[in-house]
């Protein structure tokens, strides 16, 4: 498995993980199936933050969406499928998921069983975030009602450093009304730094000198407290990987 686990620093390693320096795993839902995080997460979330009324649209962002497996279960857990057309939801609710890794992209797109309400596209945050801008434009929005972004942080901190997480959650934070975060936690830095050694390949660029350790998801809800103009709101508990799901709204 190329992540760390819940109840140990050990994993086992089905897959090789140096082929994956992002996270961009090619079979990343055959071992953690969207149902371990969406069970945590209340079918009602819409409704709950004021995203019901019909006649307004609803933007969610998944940011590294991979192949697009929880993209879809997500949207299809918070929006019920219409019993007939006037009643539909989805209508109004579109999600665009994003990842830096093309083939990942292409295999969401191909696979995707609700293209009018569910799009992909290729993008690194780290280096564009135009596109979201435009996306935004085109729809007269001037956020994203709620942004998800789940087991990102870790692979933007270890390749973009502490500076690079900063500014992922700073411009998360400036297009979301609502941020869903699962930040992974710091043993799980040193799983994916070992089994870089133990492949033989040098070090993630940033893993000795970050400064930005110990309780990652901490350090991200100080950072969008204090700087970014959020609040945390909720807490949806841990995961079956013991990583917290994070609500956040901006103040
Ligand atoms: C471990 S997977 C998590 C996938 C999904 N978010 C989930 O939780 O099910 C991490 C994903 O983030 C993507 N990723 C990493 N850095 C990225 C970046 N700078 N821009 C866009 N996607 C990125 C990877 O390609 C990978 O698909």
């Amino acid at each position: 498995m190329a992540t760390c686990s819940t109840n140990s620093d050990s994993v086992d390693e089905l897959d090789d993980p140096g082929a994956a320096p992002y996270g961009n795993f090619i079979n990343y839902y055959t071992f953690n199936p969207p149902e371990n995080r969406l069970g945590l997460i209340p079918a009602t979330l819409l409704q709950d933050l004021g995203y019901s009324n019909g006649h307004r649209t609803t933007l969610i962002l998944d940011v590294g969406c991979n192949s697009g497996d929880l993209s879809v279960a997500f949207y299809k857990h918070l929006v019920q499928e219409p019993v007939c057309e006037e009643e539909s939801d989805r209508s109004q609710v579109h999600l665009l998921g994003f990842d830096l890794d093309e083939a990942l992209i292409q295999r969401a797109q191909q696979t995707n069983p609700l293209p009018s309400n569910i799009s992909f596209i290729p993008l690194d945050i780290t280096t564009d975030g135009s596109q979201l801008q435009d996306y935004l434009d085109q729809r007269g929005c001037s956020h994203f009602q709620l942004c998800l972004c789940l087991a990102v942080t870790m692979w933007v901190h270890l390749n973009h450093g502490d500076r690079g997480l900063l500014q992922l959650l700073s411009r998360l934070a400036s297009i979301s009304q609502h941020l869903l975060l699962e930040a992974q936690p710091w043993k799980c830095y040193r799983s994916a730094a070992r089994r870089l050694r133990k492949l033989g390949r040098s070090d993630f660029d940033h893993f000795k000198t970050l400064k930005i350790r110990g309780d990652i998801a901490e350090h991200a809800r100080e950072h969008l407290e204090r700087h970014c103009g959020m609040e945390l709101i909720q807490s949806f508990g841990n995961t079956a990987w013991d990583r917290k799901l994070l609500l956040f709204r901006r103040r």
